[in-house]
């Protein structure tokens, strides 16, 4: 499917979106009205004889204008038309975008024969293309960049493991002018990172760290990202029950928006340089697997007692953005992490949990990037009374915490142990467990991988 601006109309069919207001005075309101159409939120109508398509919205603000473009798209995929004009709401061009595009996404891999759609070209059809031609421009790569954050999410692992999760990222460098560095176990065991390397032990496959940087010419700011890249997580020894596994194979959305993220970042040509780091492991169960009762001695020196290897993400994460930290002296460090099935408990399944100490940081996301990209962020308080449920009676802290509620704060806290005292305010988590993936559409989001974190990510980055 192409996506234009362009100045005039020509298409097999127009389509308008309409409020109650604008249905009372419109031309085509009698024939609408007798097709049942009443301007609800996302009801679509088709008026063939007049070459029209009605979406109804509420009102005009962004999430509306988003959420009816994706359900105008998916209507026009299963139509008969080859092209389709959507006439732009100028303060809404990035919404109808996102909704054109992450709502029309299908992920069809693996089906033998796919649906068809005779749907070649969407025009966004505008008075003055030369003035929104740039927020056009990066609507597209940013929504673009979210559909390669899911096509990865949604590989199965079957095929995607951690050796092959490190091929995918050295052919987005080749493919993206990045600089890839790429630690197999041998190396790791090198940097001493133990606990990353015992989650893996127990898979056939090598776990690997990735590094990618962008690197432009006058970079004002650096910033690092870390990513969770568990290929699958069965659980470990403390095995998932079997109806909770599946899905699993999204425990790697995390190192996949931090992908997307630096593919939208190059491709904006941003002046910031940008250093993603990504843990790809498999969490698996077998003679060697790591066990409850282990102590590792992480990366970091600190000693960590497992109590459950389900809390896997964590000790992956530790050894990662000791290693980033040491490597890069950032101005930001974001990790985003598939990590607690406690964060849904908490915020829903819809928004993505911001924690951290910088209360200016956590502002900038939780009110501003969330409302500039249309991805839901909530923040989650740390305080000293969850921190304490981390101790160990034999370790310097346990992998869990002692008791089960805030459990999204504790693991947030878990990871606060392994930020060094001077990045303390330049460091946020994002907990994406509930808003990477989803098994039924909502907004913009269809079955499968949602490509959270990179709209707002990016958001946030553009105005640095
Ligand atoms: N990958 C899971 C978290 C998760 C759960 C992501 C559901 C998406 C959907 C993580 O590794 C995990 O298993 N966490 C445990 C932590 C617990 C053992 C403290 C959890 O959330 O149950
Ligand atoms: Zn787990
Ligand atoms: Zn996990």
């Amino acid at each position: 499917m192409n996506i234009k601006l362009i100045n005039e109309i020509k298409s097999d069919i127009k389509v308008e979106f309409l409020t109650k207001d604008r249905l009372k005075k419109h031309k085509l309101k009698k024939r609408l009205k007798l097709a049942g159409f009443c301007a609800s939120q996302d009801s679509v109508c088709f008026l063939h004889e007049k070459n029209t398509l009605a979406c109804g919205i509420e009102n005009d603000e962004a999430d509306n204008y988003r959420s009816a473009s994706a359900q105008t798209i998916k209507a026009l995929k299963s139509s008969n038309y080859k092209s389709a004009t959507f006439t732009v709401d100028e303060n809404n061009i990035q919404a109808m975008i996102e909704g054109i595009i992450l709502g029309g996404y299908e992920f069809n891999e693996y089906k033998s024969k796919p649906k068809k759609t005779k749907l070649k070209n969407i025009y966004l059809s505008c008075t003055d293309v030369k003035k929104l031609q740039k927020s056009f421009q990066d609507a597209v790569i940013v929504a673009e960049a979210t559909c390669f954050s899911r096509d990865i999410v949604n590989t199965i692992p079957q095929e995607l493991n951690p050796p092959s999760f490190a091929k995918l990222a050295s052919k987005l460098a080749k493919d993206n002018d990045l600089i890839c560095e790429i630690l197999g176990e041998k190396k790791l065991k090198k940097e001493k990172c133990n606990a990353m390397l015992a989650v893996g032990r127990a898979s056939v496959h090598e776990s690997q760290l990735i590094h990618l940087t962008y690197k432009p010419k006058n970079a004002k700011k650096i910033i690092t990202l870390v990513g969770k890249g568990l290929t699958y997580d069965s659980g470990g020894l403390s095995l998932k029950p079997a109806t909770s596994m599946v899905t699993m194979k999204m425990d790697k959305a995390g190192a996949c928006a931090v992908l997307g993220i630096i593919k939208a970042v190059s491709e904006l040509k941003l002046d910031i340089e940008v250093h993603a780091f990504i843990g790809a492991v498999e969490n698996m169960i077998g003679g060697d697997a790591y066990k409850p009762d282990d102590v590792i001695t992480t990366r970091s020196t600190k000693t960590v007692e497992v109590r459950n290897t389900d809390a896997e993400g964590r000790l992956v994460l530790c050894d990662v953005l000791d290693y980033a930290q040491e490597k890069v002296e950032a101005d930001y460090i974001f990790d985003f992490a598939t990590l607690t099935g406690a964060c849904m408990v908490a915020l829903g399944q819809y928004t993505t949990g911001a924690m951290g100490h910088s209360t200016k940081l956590k502002h900038s996301f939780v009110m501003q990037a969330s409302t500039d990209s249309g991805e839901l962020i909530g923040h989650l308080p740390f305080n000293r009374h969850l921190k304490k449920l981390l101790k160990s009676d034999i370790a310097d802290i346990s992998n869990v915490a002692s008791k089960p509620y805030g459990g999204a704060i504790t693991a947030g806290m878990f990871l606060d142990n392994f930020i060094k005292e001077k990045n303390k305010e330049k460091w946020l988590h994002f907990d994406i467990a509930g808003s990477a993936y989803t098994e039924s559409p909502w907004d913009c989001n269809v079955y499968g991988a949602t490509g959270a974190g990179v709209r707002f990510m990016s958001s946030f980055l553009k105005t640095l």
